[in-house]
């Protein structure tokens, strides 16, 4: 957080994906970071609360001011719940950052009277630094302000800025729902082996260790997911055997174009 002069930060709600952030934010407090933090969370972990307490980060005020940035981490559905205690952290300055699937940035501005909102959408392994989580901003936003979330969303993982609001449900669709894609090739791929004769725990090891190997390969060489298949699939061989199959007119680029397509309608169902 360096290049920002001591940020004061406001977050409500410290679970899962709050809580990742701060556990962030904490390190970056201990490394000299200069943010004061302020965090509102009914049900603390008690590991969190210690170690927010020794970095002299303020839990549960009675008492609010204006921050510099307010984050939302609750669930959605919990939003209408959370504002009155949101607004007591707004300022005319003060930039809002929500991570609550399906709330609009109008929605964000219209209940917490900022201009300055900038809506983001991670996903699950968010939860050990290595999501990725998309934003957009609203116009009001500077280019400072935009700096200083991409900063603030780094513990996450990545993190992608977007041109446009409406590619929110496309991301839902991709990133954000699909760890659960991914999860269920771990899964398809298990119950394929077991039907080659594999016992159960080692095809569930296989598959996991496969998929998860895979992954990490992409990330650490920085290579293409074609560029590393193409490497592993010789002609003539195993790999090529199975991969036309996939690549067949019934195979899995259809199958997850209608899948993204799916979850993106949903998603766009689900935020009118
Ligand atoms: N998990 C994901 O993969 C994912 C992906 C994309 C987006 N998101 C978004 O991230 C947000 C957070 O999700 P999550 O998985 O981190 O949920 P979570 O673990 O349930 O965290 C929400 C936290 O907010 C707390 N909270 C509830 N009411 C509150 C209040 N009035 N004031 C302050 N804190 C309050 C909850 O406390 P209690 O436990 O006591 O209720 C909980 O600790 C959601 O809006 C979700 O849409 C999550």
């Amino acid at each position: 957080m360096s290049g920002f002069e001591s940020p004061s930060i406001a977050l409500i709600g410290a679970g899962a994906m709050g809580g990742a952030l701060v556990r962030g934010w904490i390190e970056a407090v201990r490394k000299g970071g200069g943010l004061t933090l302020t965090v509102v969370e009914p049900n603390f972990d008690p590991e969190l609360e210690r170690a927010l307490e020794k970095v002299g980060a303020v839990l549960n005020p009675h008492q609010a001011g204006a921050v510099d940035i307010l984050v939302l981490a609750v669930k959605p559905q919990s939003f209408a719940a959370v504002a009155p205690e949101a607004l007591r952290f707004v300022g005319p300055e003060t930039r809002v950052l929500s991570i609550m699937a399906g709330v609009t940035i109008d929605a964000l501005s219209r209940e917490l009277g900022a201009a300055r909102v900038i809506r983001a959408m991670p996903n699950v392994p968010a939860r050990i630094g290595r999501g990725v989580t998309a934003y957009v901003a609203a116009p009001a936003c500077t280019a400072e302000d935009r700096a200083l979330v991409e900063q603030l969303l780094e513990p996450l993982g990545s993190v992608e800025p977007l041109p446009a609001e409406r590619l929110m449900d496309a991301v839902t669709a991709v990133s954000g729902s699909g760890p659960a894609y991914v999860f269920l090739l771990a899964e398809c791929l298990a119950a394929a082996a077991e039907q080659e004769g594999i016992d159960r725990d080692t095809a569930q090891r296989l598959a996991s260790a496969t998929v998860a190997g895979a992954g990490a390969l992409m990330l650490e060489t920085g290579e293409t997911a074609g560029a590393l298949r193409k490497q592993v699939t010789s002609p003539g061989g195993t790999t090529e055997a199975a991969l036309d199959v996939l690549s067949g007119m019934e195979g899995l680029g259809p199958l997850l174009r209608r899948a993204v397509a799916a979850a993106t309608q949903r998603s766009r169902e689900l935020g009118k």
